[in-house]
């Protein structure tokens, strides 16, 4: 007999962990989440938040979406990505970076109704971790999950008190591992991670310093230092991260992998900030310091039995590109509503096989984008002659060639223009944030083909309500004149119809399919004089199908199929959908618990 029973098991209450939990208590599903510290991140790690996001906390609640706006860091306060030889030194270019560019900002302003911004972890991980205990998450801290076994009913884990050393069990039907990048339960599952970890050492230096006066006329998240003499592997790159404007400060400075970490001692720091900013009379207040390693792994498999991983367990990377936390909460997002449908009785085991189908390959994608990011700065130290030489004397020559007035330099400064401009895959990547489209058991399909990406698909985000992708937002009206978003139709743990003038049948047929599976269809009609307006005809370019035709969606915003117009039997077609969607009765094709 176990000492804890509950639906879900969490483990880790990192940005995965915590989305976990706020979403399940969100949906009504018990669970416990636990943590092996006394409390949540101490450190700022994750900030870059993208707009997918941030729609994953509005659909929490706009209480959960409006919070996170009020810690953040604004938008338009992220964007003057700088590169320098110091932050007082001279500044080699720049590029507007994370939708702040005019042309960007159009792209993020017609694809979500929220903001990308800058939200340190230490903000968003009590965010959600607060939603999830306000909403009936069972939380424990100071609690170290150990082992599980898995059999026929579930998963049963041994954790450790660490404030007693006593050893406890905790009984549920499913787990979830979000315990980070050495995570324990993939390991105890033996669940396969492809690619190598260890390929970098990294140094994090926080600290307050107002450093105002170097920054506010740029504001930016990221200073990018370029220093001869800088003495990491002949290239000194660091990084200064902004974590408030402009007064705290998180420096990133790499170390030789192939060496211990070193240690980072408050003189030591202050030596490095003040190279870095370029004020041989800077003096800091040292908040913290920690060692960390680059990644480049991934898990080609996300669950087995009742067991899944979630977050970096699963995708283990640089933080280039911002998409760590981000994917984590995601993942969460994708998992939480399938666990509560089975959960509930309103879908078989099988639905839970999406997860793995679906996710897997963003895992993938993420993990192989940000490494590449971090290649792609190569051009840039080529350029500026960083990488031919080690004498520091030899590679500010280097760098100095580009001001002459000759021919060799002024094609050495187009190079360089390129070069930071094509830093872009990193710093204002919104299809990567925003392309995910997904193929698997959980989508049924139209007959239409994929429809091709018309602008690079890591650059730009192609709406589409093509199902297995997101549904597109646009502003439609309610009757008071109330602007919402289609995402806002959609969600909250619910599927969700939209149709039109003609599409009435839908949603008879969606009331009678939700009493047969128990599960809620909201249906929004919209048209004039109907409870949804589209006053400026962008949800009928948008949709992809006639006014009598509709769009079903999923609980986590994608579309599960859509028909063109309005059919003879709609009542069929969506037994036909959603059974097929839920597969009520299902088992897990991936069972393989031991
Ligand atoms: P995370 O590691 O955050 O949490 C794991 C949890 O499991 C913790 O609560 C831990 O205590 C717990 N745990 C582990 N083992 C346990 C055990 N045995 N028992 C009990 N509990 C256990 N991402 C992003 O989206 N945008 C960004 O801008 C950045 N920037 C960034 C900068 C820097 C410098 C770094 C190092 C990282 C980033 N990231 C990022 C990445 C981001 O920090 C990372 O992807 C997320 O923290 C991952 O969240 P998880 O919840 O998966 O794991």
């Amino acid at each position: 007999m176990a000492d804890m029973k509950t639906d879900v098991l969490i483990i880790g209450t990192g940005p995965a962990g915590s989305a976990s939990a706020a979403l399940l208590s969100t949906y009504g599903v018990q669970n416990i989440v636990i943590n092996q510290y006394s409390w949540l991140a101490s450190t700022p790690r994750a900030h870059i938040t993208n707009q997918r996001t941030m729609e994953v906390l509005r659909d929490l609640g706009r209480d959960v979406e409006d919070e996170a706006y009020l810690h953040a860091t604004e938008q338009e306060l992220m964007g003057e990505n700088v590169f320098c030889e110091s932050l007082a030194g001279e500044e080699i270019g720049r590029m507007k970076s994370w939708g702040t560019h005019p042309m960007s900002k159009a792209e993020h302003l017609l694809s979500s109704p929220t903001f990308m911004n800058d939200l340190p972890q230490t903000y968003m991980e009590p965010l959600l971790f607060t939603t999830a205990a306000k909403r009936g998450s069972q939380t424990r801290m100071s609690t170290e999950y150990l082992s599980h076994v898995q059999d026929a009913g579930g998963v049963t884990a041994t954790v450790r008190d660490k404030l007693t050393g006593q050893e406890l069990t905790i009984r549920a039907k499913y787990l979830i591992g979000a315990d980070g990048g050495n995570s324990l339960v993939a390991q105890n599952e033996n669940l396969p991670i492809e690619g190598q970890m260890g390929v970098g050492g990294s140094m994090n230096i926080l600290f307050k310093a107002d450093l105002s006066r170097y920054v506010a006329h740029r504001p930016s998240v990221l200073y990018w230092v370029m220093q001869p003499g800088a003495n990491v592997g002949g290239i000194g790159m660091g990084l200064v991260r902004m974590i408030r404007p402009w007064n705290e400060w998180l420096i990133v400075w790499g170390y030789d992998i192939n060496k211990p970490a070193p240690e980072v001692t408050q003189d030591y720091a202050t030596e490095v900030a003040r190279q870095l900013v370029g004020d041989p009379n800077l003096d800091i207040d040292l908040l913290s310091a920690n060692t960390w390693t680059v990644n480049n792994a991934y898990a080609p498999q996300m669950q087995k039995g009742a067991v899944f991983i979630m977050g970096d367990a699963a995708h283990r990377h640089p933080p280039s590109n911002g998409l760590g936390s981000n994917t984590s909460i995601q993942d969460a997002f994708n998992l939480c509503w399938k666990l509560a449908a089975v959960l509930k009785g309103q879908a078989g085991e099988g639905l839970l096989d999406s997860y793995t189908v679906e996710r897997a390959p963003v895992a993938k994608q993420i993990v192989t984008r940000a490494n590449k990011s971090i290649d792609e700065f190569g051009p840039i130290f080529d350029v500026l002659g960083l990488t031919g030489s080690v004498d520091p004397v030899k590679m500010q020559e280097n760098m100095d060639a580009r001001t002459e007035g000759n021919a060799a330099a002024e094609k050495k400064r187009e190079v360089l223009r390129e070069a930071i401009a094509f830093k872009k895959y990193e710093f204002d990547c919104h299809g990567v944030e925003m392309n995910q489209r997904y193929t698997s058991d959980a989508v049924v399909t139209d007959g239409q083909l994929e429809p091709a990406f018309s602008m690079d698909e890591e650059l730009h985000y192609h709406p589409t309500t093509w199902p297995g992708a997101r549904l597109p937002h646009v502003w439609v009206f309610s009757p008071e004149g109330k602007k919402v978003s289609t995402l806002d139709l959609s969600g909250h743990g619910a599927f969700s119809l939209l149709t039109g003038i003609g599409g009435e049948a839908w949603e008879d047929a969606a009331r009678t399919i939700s009493k047969e599976l128990g599960c809620t269809v909201n249906v929004h009609l919209i048209g004039p004089r109907r409870a949804i307006q589209d006053h400026t005809g962008d949800w009928a370019r948008a949709s992809e199908i006639r006014d009598s035709g509709c769009v079903l969606v999923r609980p986590d915003h994608h579309v599960a199929w859509r028909a063109e117009e309005v059919v003879d039997d709609p009542v069929a077609d969506l037994r036909r959908v959603l059974t097929s969607i839920l597969k009520p009765g299902s088992a897990q094709k991936m069972k393989g618990a031991a």
